[in-house]
């Protein structure tokens, strides 16, 4: 794994960069995406590349990490309102090519499904992460197989304590969702992991110097050819220099 130490509105620009770069060399590319504060900065700044010409999402698709089990598409805490809202409603991208698992219906069907989108698109060019305070990506909690595929997730209490901030209540958290498992967010071929703020610190510092381990899920990294994480000061302030 490759360490950036960056301001977060660094990271911003240069993550979003290394997506317009590999947009505009491979205009059909299929790009990995995930939700939650950390990744904000990351649209807003596509969003102002796109306005000022630099890139168009016409032919690209995109495949999202993870849903909510019982929100519908148009909730506002839906990760699809999300990304609508944050993103494809601002961009010239193809809505019809924008994909998050379904979450309503036959789940286990549309996990399978969702493999197959995934595959069936030529799987991810590049991948953007954040992760969580206990080490999840998308919604792969500790004690997820490494390999595992999309799949219905129980969210763990300290995830959904969490998520309480953009829920307000607690119980209001959705208790399952819909995520594509540790072994299908790997298989994407280039990956980028932002994390800022001293609540990640120990997560980090976890993932960068521990083993390889279901107890801390964004350890399936460490087995991967080509991630970068670009960390603020406050979140790589516990690694050992
Ligand atoms: C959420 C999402 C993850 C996200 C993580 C961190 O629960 N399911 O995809 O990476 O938690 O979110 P944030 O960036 O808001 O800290």
């Amino acid at each position: 794994m490759k360490i950036k130490v960056m301001t977060k509105e660094m990271m911003y620009q240069e993550i979003a960069k290394r997506f317009v770069d590999t947009i505009n060399t491979n205009p059909s590319c299929v790009l990995g995406f995930a939700t939650g504060a950390s990744v904000m900065g990351v649209y807003a700044e596509l969003v102002n590349q796109y306005q000022n010409g630099k890139v168009s999402f016409k032919k690209v698709k995109t495949i999202n990490v993870d849903e909510y089990v019982g929100l519908e598409p148009t909730h506002n805490q839906s990760y699809r309102y999300f990304m609508n809202d944050k993103l494809f409603n601002h961009i010239d991208i193809d809505i019809n090519n924008t994909y998050l698992p379904l979450s309503t219906g036959n789940l286990e069907k549309n996990c399978q499904d969702y493999e197959e989108i995934i595959k069936s698109v030529g799987g991810i060019d590049l991948e953007l992460l954040g992760i969580g305070t206990n080490g999840h990506l998308a919604f792969d909690e500790p004690g997820t197989p490494l390999d595992s595929l999309t799949h219905v997730a129980r969210i763990d209490e300290r995830t959904r304590m969490d998520n309480t901030r953009f829920f307000k209540q607690i119980e209001k958290v959705p208790t399952h969702a819909l995520t594509m498992g540790l072994g299908s967010i790997a298989k994407a071929r280039h990956i980028i992991l932002l994390a800022f703020g001293a609540n990640k610190a120990e997560a980090i510092k976890t993932l960068v110097e521990g083993p390889v381990s279901i107890d801390m899920p964004a350890s399936v990294l460490k087995n991967h050819p080509d991630v970068t994480l670009y960390l603020d000061e406050d979140a790589a302030s516990l690694l050992n220099k």
